[in-house]
């Protein structure tokens, strides 16, 4: 038995890559397992929260108990995302965006003529800054996954996307981040910061998202 402590808030958590389609059959995508998402919205629904997951091409069965969108590229997850924020208590953003997409998506197959060929790629919208920049905003939650100077890149995403909180990994640690089973986090807000220890992704997951309750009720009645 766990106390239903969400009960009443609504999360909306990206979870996953995006895949950018070349062509009909080829895609530019990442390493992301969406297994850190995907443990955010159990745990968040073990504890009582209405939870719409909006999921990248992930090899995970839906969690139980939430609402799960599966979506390919970063336009579909950023689309979904503008249209369910606006409704959400708190917005989690796990998911590994693709920050390029091709500019033009071929409408065939690329024959193999050319020795040498360019794919011309353009930035994708930032979800997560998007989202923070809305009239009607949710607690708004990013990640930070950096192979070096932890804090200060997690830092500086916190305050360039207007970020609630931003959760930050070394992914070049072996044995956390990028598909493994384990992770540690520190939780940044403007003011603070959290360490959650190396452990299964299912048991920090339940941990940040009591600090992330924690922060969004303190932000809702400041004391
Ligand atoms: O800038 P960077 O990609 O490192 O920021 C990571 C954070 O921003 C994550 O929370 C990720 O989900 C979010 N993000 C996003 N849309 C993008 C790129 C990143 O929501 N296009």
């Amino acid at each position: 038995y766990r106390e239903k402590i969400l009960a009443g808030q609504h999360w909306v958590i990206t979870a996953g890559p995006t895949r950018e389609a070349i062509d009909p059959v080829r895609y530019i995508s990442n390493h992301s397992s969406g297994k850190m998402g995907y443990a955010i919205a159990r745990a968040a629904v073990n504890v009582g929260a209405r939870v719409t997951l909006i999921s990248g091409p992930a090899n995970l069965a839906p969690p139980q108990g939430c609402q799960t969108i599966q979506v390919n590229s970063a336009l579909e997850m950023h689309q979904q995302a503008m249209a369910l924020a606006p409704e959400a208590d708190i917005f989690v953003a796990c998911a590994a965006v693709a920050d390029y997409r091709l500019a033009d998506v071929a409408t065939q197959k690329i024959k193999k003529t050319a020795d040498e060929m360019v794919l011309n790629l353009v930035k994708n919208p930032d979800i997560v800054a998007d989202v923070s920049a809305l009239t009607e905003r949710p607690f708004t939650v990013g990640f930070a996954a950096e192979t070096q100077d932890v804090e200060q890149y997690a830092r500086g995403k916190l305050s360039r996307k207007k970020l609630d909180l931003i959760a930050a990994n070394d992914v070049s640690r072996a044995g956390q981040g990028f598909n493994s089973e384990n992770n540690a986090l520190t939780v940044f807000s403007a003011d603070s910061a959290t360490e959650i220890p190396l452990a299964d992704k299912q048991q920090v997951a339940g941990q940040l998202v009591t600090i992330i309750n924690q922060a969004y009720q303190a932000k809702s009645s400041p004391t």
